[in-house]
């Protein structure tokens, strides 16, 4: 292993190409955020300075990308770029049969409806909220069989994205195997905060599922994230390249559900890719009826260019050091400045602890959301609350869920923001850490029936 110290995680790339942004007032700052009911969401991109918001959609292409963009063949039926992203998705991915689909849920949906009956149970390391609302629509219960620290922000297990097999057998004995259409495992996994799964437990859990008949989904949309910290964290995989263990990955599982939003380095695009032929077949079909032809599934011929050579880029051990260094050079500054935040740092994300942040509001008060307020509020910086919003409501019971972790997610597009951007970023947590006493909490005054956050309002409590 090189044991040179490290360097500086310097972008392997110039820009060639700038999007002027815009600088509110705090005054118009308070007045979008009154009209966008609290919620960060419903902010007009023009009025944040820097968005923080997502890393989904939100990465610059490369010129290589672009120029791929001009080559699309907008047949209806057939286009050359389809053929190049199956070929690509089979060679870095491994997967015999794609369908491509307009984002990652669109894979999700079909995936959900083809393969879970109503009654059964989809165990996962972690949900997502996509994810499982298409597990649920389809009459399935999502299980969450993540290990225990997956939950607790501090502690700094290095692959907290693990499945815990006690919980999946637990679930298998209690329910029987033939309940269980699959395993979904997310790699890596969001909403512990962009935490990895091992190699090591994949293999395992692969053993297990094999001996009880159980197939396996991957939720590959940060899959190559999730190699570059196996390559740096796991025994053996420090001198093999990011495309071998995104390989290795993949052969653990039977299919995979990919928003091509994120690792991929596009705006827009998904695929659902398989193994079994009988399941790609009925995939193949009802794409037609949801999202496309089968040979576009809700795509222009050039976004499917633009994902093939996407998938090529994103396993580029320089640009994976670089987007991977820019979020640790964030964490980094934030936990020297004693902010509390998930930890280990995560992938594609800074989490705050917003349980700690604000240690004076209850969860029903929706601390998250209101720190992802107040940040807005500070300096025009765009986040997005990952805590009791964002979990829902069960659906039995109709109370909120009440998730341990209550987060504020400072989300990195790739390729897109500069060092001195991340430096205003953490001088924005800062300035708001030190009047965190003062900060009140908020209601929730509209409540959307599916995927609440997107769309929910709030006021501030008096
Ligand atoms: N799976 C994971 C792990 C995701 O993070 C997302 C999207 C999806 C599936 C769904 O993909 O948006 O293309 O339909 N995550 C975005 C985010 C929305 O901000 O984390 P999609």
């Amino acid at each position: 292993m090189d044991q040179s110290p490290r360097r500086s995680w310097a972008e392997p790339f110039k820009i060639k190409m700038v999007e002027p942004l815009k600088m509110l007032t705090q005054e118009e700052r308070k007045r979008a955020l009154t009209g966008a009911g609290y919620n960060t969401f419903l902010l007009r991109s023009e009025d944040v300075y820097i968005d923080l918001l997502t890393d989904s959609g939100t990465n610059a292409m490369s010129d290589w990308q672009w120029a791929g963009m001009m080559l699309g063949d907008e047949a209806y039926a057939g286009s050359r770029n389809y053929y190049n992203l199956e070929e690509a998705v089979a060679r870095y991915y491994g997967y015999k049969y794609l369908v491509p689909t307009h984002q990652g849920r669109g894979a999700e949906h079909l995936l959900s409806r083809i393969l879970i009956k109503p009654g059964t149970y989809v165990p996962g390391n972690m949900y997502f909220t996509t994810t499982r609302l298409h597990q649920e629509l389809a009459g399935g219960t999502f299980v969450d069989v993540i290990v225990d620290e997956a939950h607790d922000p501090a502690n700094l297990n290095p692959f907290k994205g693990n499945v815990d097999l006690n919980k999946l057998e637990t679930l298998v004995k209690k329910v029987g195997a033939d309940k269980i259409p699959y395993l979904s495992v997310a790699a890596t996994v969001n909403m512990a905060g962009g935490q990895p799964i091992s190699m090591a437990n994949l293999k395992e859990v692969r053993k297990y599922c094999r001996s009880k008949g159980i197939r396996m989904v991957l939720d590959a949309t940060r899959a190559v994230e999730n190699a570059y910290f196996i390559k740096v964290r796991e025994k053996g995989y420090a001198n093999v390249s990011l495309a071998k263990i995104l390989r290795e990955m993949c052969s653990y599982t039977d299919a995979a559900t990919m928003s091509g939003k994120k690792d991929l380095l596009v705006n827009i695009g998904g695929f659902l890719a398989l193994n079994e032929k009988d399941v790609f077949e009925e995939a193949r079909n009802m794409v037609v009826v949801y999202e496309g032809l089968h040979t576009y599934g809700g795509l222009a011929g050039r976004d499917m260019e633009a994902m093939a050579r996407g998938i090529v880029e994103a396993v580029s051990e320089d640009h994976m050091r670089a987007r991977i260094g820019q979020v640790e050079y964030v964490g980094e500054k934030l936990i020297k400045a004693g902010i509390p935040i998930v930890r280990p740092i995560g992938g594609h994300a800074v989490f705050l602890d917003a349980k700690v942040f604000l240690p004076h509001l209850k969860q029903v008060s929706f601390p998250a959301q209101t720190l992802a307020a107040e940040l807005y509020l500070e300096s025009g910086l765009r986040s997005m609350e990952r805590g009791i919003v964002s979990a829902g409501r069960n659906k039995e019971t109709g109370d909120h869920y009440y998730p341990k972790l209550e987060l504020v997610r400072l989300t990195f597009p790739r390729r897109v923001y500069t060092q001195a951007h991340c430096d205003v970023s953490v001088e924005t947590v800062e300035a708001v850490y030190q009047r965190r006493s003062k900060i009140k909490g908020l209601k929730m005054v509209y409540e959307p029936k599916y995927l609440r956050f997107f769309q929910a309002r709030f006021e501030p409590t008096r």
